[in-house]
């Protein structure tokens, strides 16, 4: 039985917690610890495993932050954001080209047209007044987006300031996009977390632009190619081709040397079908080509019909799909031991590649799939090698299909299996288990972390075995002569082995940082470390209050971080990298011969002039280097309004406080760029 009080307690714990999450995930403002909120949510979970029947699906303890209640604020397109009609075969495309030809030029002669890239992502649009980033949008219904220019500010590719002369005012618009391999390292770090993993590059690139918290954002890998304008003021412009060209000089990121011009039909279809060839090597996924009339002067004149423009068409490819049956599913255990289920599929070919696994993600994807083994499914390669089921054709069942249980023991060594309330993942505790140790070690060899070549899984496999190595560290203690040892392991491969071991000891600092596996510190995270800390040492020292001084870290890193170098065995391990030789490079962002070359800014209070970002990247463009917090080592600490403890401690070290105009000078801005 339940007594009074504990029911009270519980409810009380509910809603507090939903209090917090709120304020934590949607409002940015936490206003307790992270630590005082372990502690109510640890609580919940006692009073909930005593009394499981309090457990229902509104708990906090059965949901992961909280729902987005906060939408973004409306932003209107000045120039309506259109979309594009589809062409699926080329006789679509032929009676395109003739009905733009006969019906609206009354032309005989071929038209000239841009084929550009159809990048599957997201369409966004950028406005740039006096050259700086003043606001950013979803094409939301092509009239009113949403304003995600906070979201959009932590993307690098972005400029915040366009590179000069630029028009007064101009709306870029592109799409945003993540590469294939940054979206299998960003679902690997999203499955090591616990978190969900995403279907494909487009939902990842949707998803992370639709954060509230715009730390979110910045740490997934986003990019943009840009492809067109909406107002462009004081600036002519003739051809699609020279827009293309011109925002490349503007500083912007183009898929120029992708784009053809094309004259006429079959040097269309031509361009079409040799993309169609080489969409499988690209290193982001595109789903056809964008055809485009390239005199802008015939657009004008073709103008728009229904909410597209008459001069563009997408030619798309088609959609690799295939109907196949589940023949088993099987377990598969990550680094940080988390466990997901694998689809074995009877082998089907979806546009020419033969496929026989696919990830289920983790239970509340089978769930929702509502899969069971022997289903008939439907399996996409939706920009990864490795397909989705999306679908389940439940109108084929026979009845013997067999439900997928959560796993209670370690597919591997059979230790028990936890799961977190706050996780969608069960995961194996075991530190020991040889799972995670191969996966562990094939992260730190991979090619974004210490990119050793030669170190397979099976190679590795052989060491762990063999008890050559027992952690990352081991690898640099290895003779030539273990090499040598391996399976089908010649002399020059033995050696060729030995020097990518070797060479790898100076790997920069991000490259370790991210191969060292550290939860929620994924590449664009071990990046910004980097560049904010010029040692292993100096990132070891840091506090969590120094570390969410920087810009893009939020507090699940920074903790993530503390605890790493917290942990004894880590710094075991650490130390033992070290006495093999390991000597990462480090990357504090220092310019050679700029004015500011080596000083070090601390950016501090409101500033009327700039964001904090832009005016951490005008530092840094000087050559000098910013700093979350103020020390000895300042150079300045530039005050904005409202300056405070970090403008006292300066004054208190005796470093140099100057002011907007005098930083102005610092970095070296003429009068005429000073917004
Ligand atoms: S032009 C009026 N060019 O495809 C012109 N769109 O409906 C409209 N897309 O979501 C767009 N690559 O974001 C254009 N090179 C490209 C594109 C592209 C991808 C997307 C666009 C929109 C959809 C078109």
């Amino acid at each position: 039985m339940i007594d009074l009080f504990t029911q009270q307690r519980h409810t009380e714990l509910c809603e507090e917690i939903n209090h917090h999450n709120k304020l934590y995930y949607n409002q940015d403002q936490p206003e307790i610890t992270d630590a005082e909120y372990d502690d109510l949510f640890r609580e919940l979970q006692k009073i909930e495993k005593a009394f499981p029947e309090l457990v229902t699906p509104a708990s906090p303890s059965q949901k992961i932050g909280a729902p987005a209640t906060e939408k973004f604020t409306p932003s209107p397109h000045a120039v309506p954001m259109l979309s594009l009609k589809n062409a699926k075969s080329a006789e679509e495309f032929h009676d395109f080209d003739t009905s733009l030809r006969k019906t609206f030029l009354a032309r005989s002669e071929d038209l000239e047209y841009a084929c550009e890239m159809k990048l599957d992502g997201v369409a966004i649009e950028l406005t740039y007044q006096d050259g700086r980033l003043i606001k950013a949008s979803t094409r939301g219904d092509g009239f009113v987006g949403e304003d995600i220019t906070e979201n959009i500010k932590t993307i690098a590719d972005i400029p915040h300031i366009l590179t000069a002369p630029y028009p007064e005012l101009l709306d870029v618009r592109g799409e945003i996009y993540i590469d294939l391999a940054d979206f299998q390292t960003l679902n690997r770090a999203q499955e090591d977390a616990g978190d969900k993993t995403f279907a494909n590059p487009r939902n990842a690139a949707a998803g992370s632009l639709r954060q509230l918290d715009a730390r979110i954002t910045a740490q997934r890998p986003l990019r943009i190619f840009c492809y067109g304008v909406g107002r462009m003021h004081g600036v002519k412009i003739s051809t699609q081709i020279e827009t293309l060209q011109l925002l490349r000089t503007l500083g912007l990121r183009v898929n120029l040397e992708e784009t053809t011009c094309a004259s006429g039909v079959d040097e269309v279809i031509s361009t079409f079908r040799q993309l169609q060839e080489r969409r499988d090597t690209l290193p982001f996924e595109i789903d056809g080509v964008v055809v485009k009339v390239n005199e802008i002067a015939l657009q004008e004149e073709l103008g728009m019909v229904s909410r597209s423009p008459r001069w563009a068409i997408a030619l798309k490819f088609p959609p690799r799909q295939e109907q196949t049956i589940v023949e088993n599913v099987g377990l598969q255990v990550g680094r940080t031991g988390a466990i997901t289920p694998v689809a074995h599929l009877k082998p089907v070919t979806v546009s020419g590649v033969t496929v026989s696994r696919a990830s289920l993600h983790n239970w509340d994807e089978i769930e929702r799939l509502d899969l069971r083994i022997g289903d008939h499914v439907i399996v996409e390669r939706a920009g990864d090698v490795i397909p989705d089921v999306v679908k389940v054709l439940a109108e084929k069942r026979s009845g013997n299909e067999q439900l997928i249980p959560l796993p209670t023991k370690c597919p591997e060594c059979n230790a028990p299996v936890h799961k977190n309330p706050d996780e969608v993942v069960p995961r194996c505790n075991n530190p020991h288990c040889p799972a995670q140790l191969i996966e562990r070690m094939k992260h730190f060899v991979s090619r974004d972390a210490m990119d050793i070549e030669g170190l397979g899984e099976k190679q590795l496999t052989q060491l762990i075995k063999s008890g050559k190595i027992t952690d990352v560290a081991d690898l640099y203690l290895l003779s030539k002569e273990d090499m040598f040892a391996m399976e089908r392991m010649g002399d020059a491969l033995a050696e060729k082995l030995f020097l990518a071991i070797a060479t790898s000891k100076t790997q920069p600092l991000s490259r370790l940082l991210f191969g060292l596996g550290i939860r929620h510190a994924g590449k664009n995270t071990t990046k910004i470390l980097a560049r904010h800390f010029a040692s292993l040492d100096e990132l070891a020292k840091a506090t969590m209050d120094q570390l969410i001084t920087i810009h893009e870290i939020g507090d699940k890193v920074a903790k993530s971080i503390v605890d790493y170098f917290g942990n004894p065995e880590n710094i075991l391990l650490l130390d033992k990298l070290h006495h093999a030789g390991v000597q990462p490079q480090g990357e504090a962002v220092i310019q050679q011969d700029g004015p500011l070359t080596g000083k070090v800014f601390v950016i501090t209070g409101t500033l009327s002039k700039w964001s904090r970002k832009e005016a951490e990247e005008l530092v840094e463009k000087a050559g000098g280097r910013t700093a979350g917090s103020v020390s000895q080592k300042t150079d300045y600490v530039l005050a904005g309004e409202n300056a405070g403890s970090k403008l006292a401690k300066a004054e208190k070290l005796g470093v140099e406080v100057v002011d907007e105009v005098t930083f102005a000078k610092l970095v070296g801005l003429k009068p005429n760029e000073l917004g």
